[in-house]
């Protein structure tokens, strides 16, 4: 079996401590994973600096065509890639290798980004005193950037954290969920052959804490970008200082769905929202609210439809729905289910579980207080709730300590955007599911879903520094 080694300065360098890597579905253990240690951060750090100074020099072309580079690589390796996902996330290998697909586009989005980061003049006479003076801006790289990425898009998170940073001319340490560090390796590879300097892309795996604060309050690292689970953002908020954070949370999303629209042509993309990776998506659909007069019709159609979702291996083409990340986490759903039951929710369907498997699952007469409704599953669990005026189901929806996407299904232009504009999250997505997301659109939350926006373009902007300059025209 493979020993994978860490990532520093354009090496992997195998360490003598190790981790086993076991396969959600199989549970085989498919690698064993180098831990890296204080020292091994240290270096890291250290390179990462060293490289910074090169990239900070690097032409915006250069680095754009590094970043074409690598998605033309990740393009003619597709199908190996997105076997590394499905094995060690256990993401079914269709759903894998569109998020290759993903990832190549967003790489393509930050090659694009790198030659237009633009600056702007500023009026100085707009002001008494700003006579005879020119003024501008322009946009510097920060240097070091942390980036700590989650196990459920290991490869299309990790580009929205390493393309705008190398886009910008940042140099990064990564830290990737210690289920899926294969991901992690083979961009880093990737990057490599695409020409990225030495030591501008570090990777570190190794238990948790210790590895992630000297990352996250070493003086040397510029900014810390995060996407992981509330709790873990606020502390890294707190732990980062005045350093720059950008944090993508997650979320409880919920649906709208008015009584104008046509059923039938919205519920296989409503069970795609809800059951798509097993829920493991922060913006996975785990509320919808349909109005009272269709919501048996509507209830009825999407339990049918997820019926048909095979479940089964990863690897296989037919499956759509395997197992979660692990089996503590099909254990920690599978009780919140219960413990809703006990609470006078009832199972339109599913809800069992199967070793690492949840089924996909479907709760009624659920209400706001259940754990399942206010808190985020990060399961293939969703629940349908009947709401009567519109105003209530943007109540119900925004009655969270959540705010990512919120999705609407209406034909009523002015309903559509009278919702858009009461709902409280960073996005709303009118006639589609709260889990639509394109990778250049702005994308991040409100409340405890984040703070700071990514999607490339966005992302740059936070990974770069605004330096104005002024010039006296005349003595
Ligand atoms: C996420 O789970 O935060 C990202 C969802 C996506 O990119 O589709």
């Amino acid at each position: 079996m493979d020993t994978i080694g860490i990532f520093i300065n354009g090496q992997s360098e195998v360490k003598e401590r190790t981790y086993d890597l076991f396969a959600p579905y199989s549970g085989e253990c498919i690698a064993k994973i180098s831990m890296a240690d204080h020292a091994d951060v240290e270096r890291a750090i250290a390179g990462a600096q060293e490289a910074a100074a090169v990239m900070k020099q690097m032409p915006s072309y250069k680095r754009a065509d590094i970043l074409f580079k690598a998605a033309e690589i990740l393009r003619s390796r597709k199908e190996e890639m997105a076997h590394i996902i499905a094995s060690e996330a256990g993401k079914p290998i269709r759903t894998a290798r569109a998020e290759i697909d993903r990832t190549i586009v967003t790489y393509q989005f930050a090659g694009e980004e790198a030659k237009r980061i633009y600056g702007e003049t500023i009026p100085m006479d707009a002001a008494p005193g700003g006579e005879n003076r020119l003024g501008f801006t322009w946009r510097e790289p920060l240097g070091v950037v942390s980036a700590i990425t989650p196990f459920n898009f290991p490869f299309n998170l990790v580009a929205h954290k390493l393309g705008p940073a190398f886009a910008a001319g940042n140099t990064v340490v990564l830290k990737p969920a210690g289920q899926t560090p294969l991901s992690a390796y083979a961009i880093a590879e990737v990057f490599r052959e695409a020409g990225l300097p030495d030591g501008a892309l570090q990777v570190v795996t190794g238990s948790g804490r210790e590895l992630s604060d000297a990352l996250i309050t070493d003086e040397r690292v510029k900014k810390v970008t995060f996407t992981g689970s509330a709790p873990v953002g606020k502390t890294i908020k707190q732990k980062a200082g005045l350093r720059k954070v950008t944090l993508e949370l997650g979320s409880n999303a919920g649906l709208i769905i008015e009584p104008d629209v046509p059923l039938d042509s919205i519920v296989a993309r409503c069970v795609e929202g809800a059951f798509a990776f097993a829920g493991q998506v922060c913006i996975s659909l785990q509320r919808i609210y349909v109005h009272e007069s269709i919501y048996s019709a509507f209830s009825e159609l999407f339990i049918e439809r997820a019926k048909q979702l095979k479940v089964g291996d990863p690897l296989e083409e037919a499956t759509d729905i395997s197992a979660m990340i692990s089996q503590g986490e099909a254990e920690r759903i599978e009780a919140w289910v219960e413990e809703a039951i006990s609470q006078g929710a009832r199972v339109g369907l599913g809800g069992k579980r199967e070793g690492s498997v949840f089924m996909p699952t479907v709760l009624l007469d659920v209400t706001g207080e259940m754990a399942v409704s206010c808190q985020e599953t990060f399961a293939p669990v969703v629940s349908i709730v009947a709401y009567k005026e519109l105003d209530e189901a943007i109540a119900k929806v925004n009655d969270s300590v959540y705010g990512l996407n919120v999705g609407i299904y209406t034909q009523n232009i002015m309903n559509a955007l009278n919702a858009a504009r009461k709902l409280e999250s960073g996005g709303v997505i009118i006639n589609d599911i709260p889990t639509f997301r394109l990778d250049h659109m702005p994308y991040g939350g409100v409340k405890d879903s984040g703070y700071g926006r990514e999607g490339v373009k966005y992302a740059v902007q936070e990974m770069t520094e605004l330096k104005f300059v002024t010039i006296k025209t005349t003595f």
